[in-house]
């Protein structure tokens, strides 16, 4: 669906050439939610707006669904565009326009009849959960609703992609995790491909299937977000996917707990795209004369998969321990042992 080959943006500034996105590929599919994360200044913005060409590229080619956009007249350009719908960090929305007047905009600048624009607002406004809300002014709005309209307002002419510039990093995790949760509904829905970018991993874990790490203007590594969990290989990457792996206070509350209970053995799981947790304890449990508690855990759900730790006590002989975390480990979980008995 989007095709990047070669491309690079340079900047000339006063003070000298900047290089944002310095030879970028990528491949995205269509129907795909791919994510892309990097730290401030890292070239993120830059690399989605050549996506539709509100950056001209220095060098290299953007194809979108066969079209190779670099290479259109001017006018083919902007119908091109309005295949590509693009939503904001701070929302662009027309402060002196209504909700219903904000989502109808991009349809009159397209030459939609009325009767038909009027049509296609309200289904819009019923799509990303704004019922009620039509008449109301951005003002008027909580940050999530507004939000709404933004997305409302950039699938108004059908696109098949919708790029999202730190869509919800002006939200609190809550309105966070539910405009998420729209933008996986309209990608399930409407077969609608979503390119991402983001500094929170949060964001990639929850709802992207592909996830590409972008440093200094490069895509420094990519691929399936299970794999690049399972292993990440860039320095960068490891301290992202740490952010998600293990709080400081949970870890804090577990030290607690080791030192009112300290017998058994302690061992932590990561869990990378393996199946249930409580699947494998119940297995553990149904396999060994041993006795397991859970003292802990914090498995969220990937596309994928589930990601995350789980800590157990283990009660037992020596030799079954033993056999259990072998067993464990042959179901390719990570296990490392934290304790034995004090
Ligand atoms: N129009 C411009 N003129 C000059 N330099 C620019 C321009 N736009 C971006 N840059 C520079 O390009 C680099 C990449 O910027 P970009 O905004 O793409 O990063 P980003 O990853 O989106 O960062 P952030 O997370 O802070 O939004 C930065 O060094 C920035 O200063
Ligand atoms: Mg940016």
């Amino acid at each position: 669906m989007i095709s990047l080959k070669g491309i690079s943006k340079t900047f000339k500034t006063k003070n000298g050439a900047v290089q944002a996105v310095d030879n970028v590929n990528l491949e995205i599919e269509a129907g795909q939610i791919f994510g892309i994360i990097g730290y401030s200044g890292a070239g993120k913005s830059t690399l989605i707006r050549l996506l539709n060409l509100l950056e001209k590229p220095t060098e290299g080619s953007v194809k979108i669904d066969g079209k190779a956009l670099s290479s259109l007249t001017p006018s083919k350009l902007r119908a091109a565009r309005q295949e590509i719908g693009m939503i904001f960090q701070h929302f662009n929305l027309l402060w002196s326009r209504t909700v219903r007047q904000n989502i109808s905009f991009p349809l009159e600048v397209a030459g939609v009849p009325a009767a038909q624009r009027k049509k296609r607002v309200e289904e819009l406004i019923e799509l990303v959960g704004l019922h009620g809300r039509g008449d109301s002014y951005p003002s008027q709005l909580s940050g999530g609703q507004k939000q709404r309209v933004g997305i409302a307002r950039a699938l108004a002419n059908n696109p098949k992609v919708l790029l999202c510039d730190e869509a919800t990093s002006a939200l609190d995790p809550k309105t966070t995790d539910s405009i998420l949760d729209l933008l996986l509904d309209i990608n399930e829905k409407l077969n609608l491909t979503i390119v991402l970018i983001t500094h929170e991993m949060h964001v990639i874990q929850k709802i992207c299937h592909q996830v590409a790490v972008m440093e200094n203007g490069k895509i420094v590594e990519q691929g399936p977000v299970i794999d690049v969990f399972r292993k990440p290989k860039e320095q960068m990457t490891k301290e992202f996917v740490k952010q998600l792996a293990q709080t400081g206070e949970e870890e804090q509350s577990l030290w607690h707990l080791l030192d009112e209970q300290s017998d058994g053995t302690i061992v932590s799981l990561t869990f990378v795209g393996n199946p249930a947790e409580e699947q494998l304890v119940t297995e553990l449990i149904r396999r060994f004369p041993i006795d397991i508690s859970i003292l802990q855990g914090n498995i969220s759900k990937l596309q994928q998969g589930s990601y995350g730790k789980l800590y157990l006590r283990l009660l037992g002989a020596t030799n079954e321990i033993e056999a259990a975390l072998a067993y464990i480990r042959g179901k390719e979980i990570d296990v490392e042992v934290i304790e034995h008995d004090r």
